[in-house]
Formats: C-alpha cells, structure tokens, sequence
C-alpha cells in the first residue's frame, strides 16, 4: 500500500482531518482510513482525535534524496553514485549487492529482513533510525580491504563526535557503543572475485529514535542493552547526518586501497571498549579468555592469553567483556 503521501503531510505533526487528507490525496475517507490503519502496521503511531483528525505526534523526519544531496560535502558528491530513498525493501545491503554500480547508496525507511553480523535480525522499524549502505568496487581482491569495517566504525564515531555526540567507543570488530550500550553496527558484505575485482557492500546500522517505537508500544526484542542517538541529546535531521557520514565515508572508500587500515589504528584504539580489561572471545571452535589490548594494523583483534598474545580476525568473532 502506498502510504508515502499521507507520510509526508502527516510527518508535520500536525492535525490533518480525514475529509482534508482525502482531498489531499484525491482517494476517499475510507481509502484514508485503510492507509492510516496501515502505519499502524509500520509501527508508526498516529493519534485520532474526533474533532481534529489524525497526527503523528512530534512529527517525523522523512529521508528526503534532495536533502541528503545537499548535505554531501563536494568531494564526496562527486563519488556518489545512484542514491535511492527507499520506503521498504528487505536489506538495504542485499539490495546493493544484486546489483549496482560503485558509489550507489541505498537507504530505505524500514527493512523487513534487515540483517546484522553471525546472521542476526537487525531491527528496522520505520523511519527511525538510519538503514544505510554504499556499494563500492575494488580490483585488488578482498586483502586490500582488512579492516575496512574498523575503519567505518572510526568515521562513524569521528562523524557524531563532529555533530556534538561524544564518547562513542568501538567494540570489536565493528559494534559503536555509548555507556556499554549499542548504538549502531557495521555489517559488510562481498560478492565478485574476491581475489581480484570485487563488490563491496558497506551497512550501516544506527539507532535515532528507536525509543520513540518501542515507548509507543511495538512488540519487540533486541536481545543487548541498546541505546539511540536521541537518548544522546541528538535532535538534528536524519538526512544532514546522513549527509555528513556520506560526506566522510565515500573519500575513505576511494581511499582505501592505498592507504588501508594503518592510518585508522591508532584512532580506533582510542575508542577500544574494554581496553586493556578482561574479555572473553568467542570463536567458532571454543571460547578463550584473556586481556584485550586493541588491534594490529590489519585489524586483527589482540588479546593478551595465558599462552602469550594472541591475534584474531574473522567474520564468526564476536566477544564480551569478562568484567
Ligand atoms: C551488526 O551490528 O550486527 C551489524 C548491523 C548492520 C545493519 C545494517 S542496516 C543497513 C544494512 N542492511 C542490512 O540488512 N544490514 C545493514
């Protein structure tokens, strides 16, 4: 069902009457009705009220192509390729991976199988929070790109330090916490020759107002403490962030293969979370425990075990603090 339209003269906050959204929109009061019971099902709460119509209550701010457009510094702009706004698709990673030129940016206002890292749901509810990902080409095959999902995780904390949003740390391999909860992820994704011409499809997860769902409501179950950026004091447009992580991220995707993670390391560690504390990894073959003292210039995970220092890198890690 269509529902953009009434979207964008309901994202005011304001009252509309059914008689003048039906006008509107030229479809009948009980066509109006069908779509408004639709963003019910989006988990987009609209209040009725006899007398005055329906509102979303404090508004929503749309993705909106052109304001993205005009947020992206001029470096950037000419990198970008196809940039869509898309109301729903599955994964906007799955979408750029089946197809695509280098630089297409897809972003959607919901996913309905939006996926995380170790194949976990990520949580898409609609319009509020930022489904974002960038397909990129590369032609020296996948070794050339060790630790690029660090790295993003660099530009995106270095991004909300720049808007005002401080203490941001990175947990291994590609997680961004504030106070030990989540706030966004990093899922990256490769097709092609990956010893050679290769796709890469850069996700990005991060939570804006997903308190604002789950207050008015939805039955959800994220399964780690989690936080988003309006809990943070955030209250500017999701398109002028999404314009400034543009604006940073393509010039490093170009980037890249010529300088690699080395020029990132030193500030990812300091935003490792549980520097040089107790940690446990866990890896597809066992689990093992010791001190995590940050990461090696590919990336790979260091960590100081009764057997010495160990290094691990791979997608199937994942660890926890040990504290
Ligand atoms: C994680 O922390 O597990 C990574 C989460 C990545 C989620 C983003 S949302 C945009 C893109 N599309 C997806 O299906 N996943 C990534």
């Amino acid at each position: 069902m269509d529902v953009k339209q009434l979207l964008d003269i309901l994202s005011d906050g304001e009252f509309h009457s059914g008689e003048n959204l039906g006008l509107r929109l030229g479809i009948t009061r009980a066509a109006v009705w069908k779509r408004l019971q639709y963003l019910a099902v989006l988990d987009i709460p609209v209040e009725a009220s006899r007398a005055r119509g329906y509102r979303i209550l404090g508004g929503m701010d749309l993705l909106s192509r052109d304001r993205i457009l005009s947020a992206l510094a001029p470096d950037a702009r000419v990198l970008l390729g196809n940039l869509s706004c898309l109301l729903e698709v599955e994964s906007t990673n799955s979408s750029l991976l089946q197809s695509g030129g280098c630089g297409d940016v897809c972003l959607a206002e919901r996913q309905t199988a939006g996926r995380g890292r170790r194949g976990r749901q990520w949580f898409s509810p609609y319009g509020r929070n930022l489904y974002l990902s960038v397909r990129w080409h590369f032609d020296q095959g996948i070794t050339a790109l060790e630790g690029l999902s660090l790295a993003v995780g660099v530009l995106l904390a270095e991004t909300l330090d720049r808007i005002g949003i401080a203490n941001i740390h990175l947990k291994w391999p590609n997680d961004l916490l504030c106070g030990g909860n989540k706030l966004g992820g990093i899922l990256i994704e490769v097709g092609g020759d990956l010893t050679g011409e290769c796709v890469v499809v850069v996700g990005i997860g991060l939570n804006i107002s997903m308190s604002d769902v789950l207050r008015d409501g939805a039955a959800t179950r994220i399964d780690q403490p989690w936080t988003d950026l309006k809990q943070l004091g955030f209250s500017a447009s999701r398109n002028d962030l999404c314009g400034a992580i543009l604006s940073s991220l393509l010039p490093a995707l170009n980037d890249y293969p010529v300088h690699g993670f080395e020029q990132y390391q030193d500030r990812w560690q300091s935003r490792c979370a549980y520097l040089n504390q107790p940690i446990q990894v866990f890896l597809p073959t066992g689990n093992c425990e010791g001190i995590l003292l940050g990461v090696d210039g590919q990336g790979a995970l260091r960590v100081a075990t009764k057997e010495g220092e160990l290094l691990f890198s791979g997608g199937e890690i994942s660890l926890r603090s040990a504290v």
